[in-house]
């Protein structure tokens, strides 16, 4: 897939059924629909982008992946972020999260964190490359298996050279 054809968007409450869908295929413990809705339109700190590509066999234009994330003030919290399994290693994973970075920079915050489940090596190396660091582990934080949560930060706040492929 061309990276051009991936326009990554702001979310809007009318695609609370398709991030949904994608929630369900990718979490043992998904967000709820209430819970979605809440971040979609009832908190003033969340932001939700999404990813629209062709699919491949019928060239229609899907959501492939979404990003929620929340700027509290100085901070971008990285909260959810998923891409349906045919869709991955193609870069939409780390343009959500490019895309979530600048709008951090651009509303001047000074640092971005994350909580990630400590058995995620995919989440783990993507956020890596992306040039956070393992700061602590929150012991047994995750539910439906239990695990640990890998701390990660990343201060200052900025667009490393992944973000600068296209
Ligand atoms: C984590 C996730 C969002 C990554 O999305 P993606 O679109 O496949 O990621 P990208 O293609 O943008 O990957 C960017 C980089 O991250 C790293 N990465 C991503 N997936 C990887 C994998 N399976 N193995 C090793 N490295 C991986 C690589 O460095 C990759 O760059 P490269 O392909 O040039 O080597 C996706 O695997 C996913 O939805 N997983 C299930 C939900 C989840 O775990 N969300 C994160 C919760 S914190």
């Amino acid at each position: 897939m061309a990276s051009d054809s991936v326009v990554i968007e702001p979310a809007t409450a009318m695609v609370l059924d398709e991030v949904l869908a994608i929630e369900q295929a990718c979490f043992s413990a998904p967000w709820t629909r209430k819970m979605l809705a809440a971040e979609l339109s009832g908190n003033q700190f969340a932001q939700f982008l999404i990813a629209k590509c062709p699919d491949p066999r019928s060239g229609a234009l899907v959501i492939a992946g979404y990003f929620c994330f929340w700027i509290v003030f100085e901070e971008v919290r990285l909260m959810n972020l998923a891409v349906l399994p045919a869709f991955r290693r193609q870069g939409i994973g780390r343009r959500l999260v490019c895309t979530a970075l600048q709008a951090g920079v651009a509303r001047g915050a000074s640092r971005a964190m994350l909580e990630v489940r400590a058995s995620n090596q995919e989440a783990l190396a993507l956020y890596h490359r992306l040039g956070f660091r393992q700061i602590a582990v929150r012991s047994r934080y995750y539910v439906n298996p239990d695990e640990d949560a890998v701390l990660m930060e990343m201060t200052p706040l900025r667009l490393g050279p992944l973000c600068e492929q296209p």
